[in-house]
């Protein structure tokens, strides 16, 4: 039997899973004055953490957590045992897609199934992944109850990346637990830790379960509805730029809320949009229901980077440049502006779109976010400086709205970029005043549906 450990060595919560939401919460909490354990399986992340580092890509996160670990607040382990004697457990462990396109749970049960020996009476269980209705259930009876009296719900993570650590303090938190006790403990749990933000408890883990999918259900369908009305202003003959009839069409009161179309792009990527949506057609099909929508906007965001690869090539042909021949530079890989998250980002499909034409030999990418591992595991080498990267270019694609992408300005690529070149304009929603000085250089601009 081990050892309990000093009452003063427990922390106060465990954080199981360390990925991109695990240190994000680790790290906030521990800010916020509670002493975190962060467990996870990998035992490279763990002891980066032990020494105060953090390798995911998110802004500011690798400074709270080594403030966090000089503190003494925050601290990491491989050992579910360290979950022991803790007031909460928070469950962060991803939850893929699976092969049948549902959720696979195998983490979510692997790291309920190891803390499960550690857990007591009182003890606070809340799970914070993605998961399909009925998980937090699932996990509470078959794992937890048979061990002891605990108090288990689910509270939607609903952070994104690039502003995580501020929307994990701001946005609203949702808490269904298994009984109302369980509720009251989990929203207590969040009142304390961040006593300015907002809690509302929900009747079942169930509804906050499905909350999450409706959430990012709703983004993935909107940002379709964007790009398909983008596709049309495409395909038609009249000069109709997109972003000129969402501004329009978003002026529109409808209800409490006005119409709210958000942006077409270059595709949608992420660990969240790119799967959640499935999920809830999964759960459609167990349920013996055909649902339309989620398939629907999955596919016609997926279809997106073979729409820009489409425009792109046009472009480039109708100069007659051969595709050995063009240079063509991308400016941004990771799927989201201001991040270096490259899981699943549309540039990827784009990339190797533009490779199987031809356009490999000469193609350079530059993001500044996205470190060199994170390049290597995605089979391109980033060139660092954006200048060379534009550099006598035929075409260059704007696919991430970086800072230091925002700064570039028409005279940049004017002086840099080949005469005539096309900017093709991915993710940055250039006013027309600049799309003015653009084609006052000569250079041609696309953008999505412009
Ligand atoms: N990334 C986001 O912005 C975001 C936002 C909201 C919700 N979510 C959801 O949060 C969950 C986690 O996402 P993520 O992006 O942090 O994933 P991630 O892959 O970055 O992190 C998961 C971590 O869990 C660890 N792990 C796996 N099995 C384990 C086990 N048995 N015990 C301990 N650790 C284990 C992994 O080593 C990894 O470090 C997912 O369900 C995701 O859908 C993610």
């Amino acid at each position: 039997m081990t050892a309990a450990a000093p009452e003063s060595a427990v922390p106060d919560v465990a954080v199981v899973g360390f990925g991109y939401i695990g240190s994000v919460i680790a790290a906030v909490l521990a800010a916020r004055g509670l002493s975190v354990v962060g467990i996870d399986t990998n035992a490279e992340m763990i002891a980066a953490l032990n020494q105060g580092k953090c390798p995911i890509p998110e802004p500011g996160l690798e400074d709270l957590v080594a403030a966090g670990v000089k503190a003494g607040k925050l601290s990491g382990s491989t050992d579910p045992a360290a979950a022991k004697g803790v007031k909460a457990i928070l469950i962060t462990v991803g939850t893929p897609l699976s092969d049948e396109f549902e959720a696979d749970l195998s983490h979510i049960r692997a790291a309920c199934g190891a803390v499960a020996p550690y857990v007591s009476d009182g003890q606070l269980i809340m799970i914070k992944s993605t998961v399909p209705p009925g998980t937090t259930r699932l996990m509470h009876d078959e794992i937890f109850a048979p061990r002891a009296h605990v108090h288990m719900a689910f509270s939607p993570e609903r952070l994104a990346e690039g502003q995580a650590i501020r929307d994990l303090q701001s946005i609203p938190i949702l808490v269904g637990g298994m009984d109302a006790e369980a509720s009251e403990a989990c929203a207590d749990f969040w009142r304390g830790a961040i006593p300015t933000i907002d809690v509302m408890a929900l009747t079942s883990p169930e509804a906050a379960e499905m909350v999450k999918l409706a959430d990012n259900l709703w983004i993935d369908l909107n940002v379709a509805l964007a790009n398909e009305l983008a596709k049309l202003a495409d395909a038609l003959p009249y000069p109709i730029d997109v972003m000129e009839v969402i501004g329009g069409a978003n002026s529109l009161k409808k209800g409490q809320h006005h119409v709210n179309i958000l942006h077409p792009s270059n595709g949608v990527g992420g660990y969240c949009l790119t799967k959640d949506p499935w999920f809830v057609d999964a759960l459609g099909r167990r349920a013996g229901i055909e649902l339309k929508i989620p398939r629907a906007s999955r596919e016609v965001n997926d279809s997106m980077p073979v729409h820009v690869f489409g425009r792109v090539d046009a472009f480039l042909k109708a100069k007659g440049i051969a595709a050995e021949d063009a240079k063509v530079a991308l400016l941004g890989f990771a799927f989201k502006s201001n991040s270096g998250d490259c899981r699943f980002t549309p540039v990827g499909p784009l990339v190797a779109a533009l490779r199987e034409a031809g356009y490999g030999d000469k193609l350079t990418i530059c993001d500044p976010m996205v470190t060199t591992r994170e390049a290597t595991h995605h089979g391109i080498v980033l060139e660092p400086d954006w200048r060379k990267t534009v550099e006598g270019a035929h075409a260059v694609l704007i696919l991430a709205g970086h800072d230091a992408f925002t700064a570039i300005t028409a005279d940049d690529l004017g002086d840099l970029a080949a005469p005539g070149a096309l900017v093709y304009d991915g993710r940055i929603y250039y006013p027309r005043a600049r799309i003015n000085e653009l084609e006052a250089r000569g250079l041609s601009y696309i953008g999505v549906g412009r």
